[in-house]
């Protein structure tokens, strides 16, 4: 591939991204308003965690293919394409903040010198690629140094992160929606040594697949975690459910995992954007607002769950194992751990932990733990164990170890990862989501199925 291009923003995708597509032989240069980030890169340091990008970002920096700066100028101008990667984070009313995007459009705008392919791949509410065209545009009519033209597509990125190389390299689909079919047909060729389907669409059709994605993913989260509920109050085992359901190929058994509820950077902000877009438009979703109520309300559950178990003591101590909001990354934003380890401080409970990664930005979002070197240093003495995130690690521990660390044996599993029989057997009291053990004797009394019926309204 012998393009040039230029991403703005060296985030998880920003950097993901451009030296995913420096490997596959384009010219990179990544370009950030972040000093100090861009400066690490420059010394071979990377500022995320992401398993697998070290390997490949190494090789393209010394093939040449690969390049950081801060310079507007040198990163924008004499580029065929320039994407932008930049932060799109949510407003305090749950609406996307496009400021940045924005921004980025500006400094084209202000910087390119000749035709340029504009490739959006933040994730923004429907119609901001035409702002985006816009604001290149009116920051280019305040030039006369230049005929330049733009045209605009929106190329979503859909890579989690944890897996984000892999994601990129090897992903279900690519979009690309523009107005101009040769800017769809220029985005498209970046990938075309990657062996999947590329769907072209219009550019605010684009877009919206983005959010349907994340919300419908979403839902599929909320939709189980609901279910769990139901299965703890009539003794089901959500994890056989989901099992179940999942053999259906029309189900799937993705994204069918009981637990605390989503987190990370992406589902929370895009459904509540979602709601506020529809809303905007005249439209007041309802599937969407449950979505984000039952994500919200199973945490406080699971915090429930915690204090209503242990014995109404003073000084209780519980020690968590992994904060982030799923395990290989060190993101925490919105990881469920800070609400629920919040809670169970109002209690007055103490609260110890220890991530593999997570732990330096987890302490600057989680007041009050005692951040621990290791799951024996988090869990010696512990009146209990809570599990925030299905870490290999933790899923390896040697149990018996385990039982000898705490001082009560008891689990708090918030990702159903644990072998729950087993545990048992080894006599700790173990407790998952959606496991239905914790109420057995209520449960066998079979009450539900004998309420009288109620009378209706
Ligand atoms: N993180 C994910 O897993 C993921 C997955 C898919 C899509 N997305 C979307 O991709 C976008 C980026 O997400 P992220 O997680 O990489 O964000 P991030 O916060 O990790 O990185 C954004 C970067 O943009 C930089 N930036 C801000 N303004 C800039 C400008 N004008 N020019 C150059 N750089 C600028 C910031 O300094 C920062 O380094 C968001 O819209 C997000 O919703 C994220």
């Amino acid at each position: 591939m012998d393009k040039k291009i230029a991403v703005m923003g060296s985030g998880y995708v920003g950097l993901v991204a451009g030296t995913c597509l420096a490997d596959l032989g384009a010219q990179v240069t990544l370009f950030d308003v972040d000093e100090e980030k861009v400066a690490q890169l420059r010394r071979g340091k990377i500022p995320i965690y992401e398993p697998g990008l070290e390997d490949i970002l190494s090789p393209a920096v010394e093939s040449g293919n690969l390049n950081f700066t801060t310079n507007e100028a040198e990163a924008l101008t004499g580029q065929d394409g320039i994407i932008i990667a930049v932060g799109t984070p949510k407003r305090a009313d749950g609406s996307c903040d496009i400021q940045y995007v924005l921004s980025a459009a500006e400094m084209i705008g202000a910087n390119i010198e000749s035709d340029t392919v504009v490739i959006n791949k933040s994730t923004v509410p429907v119609g901001t690629g035409e702002l985006v065209y816009k604001q290149v545009n009116s920051a280019l009519e305040e030039r006369s140094d230049t005929e330049a033209k733009v045209e605009v597509v929106s190329n979503p990125e859909f890579l989690r992160e944890g897996s984000a190389v892999g994601d990129f390299m090897e992903p279900d689909r690519v979009i690309v929606g523009s107005e101009d079919g040769s800017a769809c047909d220029f985005t498209a060729e970046l990938y075309s040594s990657l062996d999947c389907p590329v769907l072209k669409t219009g550019l605010r059709t684009a877009e919206m697949i983005k959010y349907a994605s994340n919300a419908f993913l979403a839902t599929k989260i909320s939709f189980i975690n609901e279910i769990s509920n139901v299965c703890e109050m009539v003794g089901a085992d959500v994890v056989e459910v989901a099992e179940g359901m999942g053999l259906d190929h029309r189900i799937n058994r993705d994204f069918l995992g009981a637990g605390i509820g989503y987190g990370g950077s992406c589902f929370p902000k895009d459904t509540e954007a979602l709601v506020e877009i529809a809303g905007q438009a005249g439209y007041q979703s309802q599937i969407l607002n449950s979505v984000i109520g039952v994500n919200h309300a199973q945490r406080k559950r699971f915090a429930r769950k915690i204090v209503s178990t242990l014995p109404e003591e003073e000084d209780l101590q519980v020690g968590a194992l992994g904060v982030a909001f799923k395990p290989e990354t060190d993101d925490m934003r919105e990881a469920p751990s800070i609400d629920i380890i919040h809670d169970l401080q109002a209690e007055g409970i103490e609260v110890s932990a220890y991530d593999p990664i997570a732990m330096e930005n987890a302490r600057q979002v989680i007041r009050d733990v005692d951040w621990a070197e290791s799951p024996e240093e988090a869990l010696r003495g512990m009146d209990a164990l809570i599990l925030f995130t299905e870490w290999d690690e933790f899923l390896e521990l040697d149990y018996k170890k385990v039982k000898e660390w705490l001082k009560r044996p008891v689990i708090f599993d918030g990702r159903n990862c644990l072998p729950m029989e087993e545990l048992i057997e080894m006599g700790f009291d173990y407790y998952g989501v959606g496991r239905g053990i914790d109420r057995l004797d209520e449960i066998l009394s079979y009450r539900y199925l004998f309420a009288e019926p109620k009378e209706k309204d």
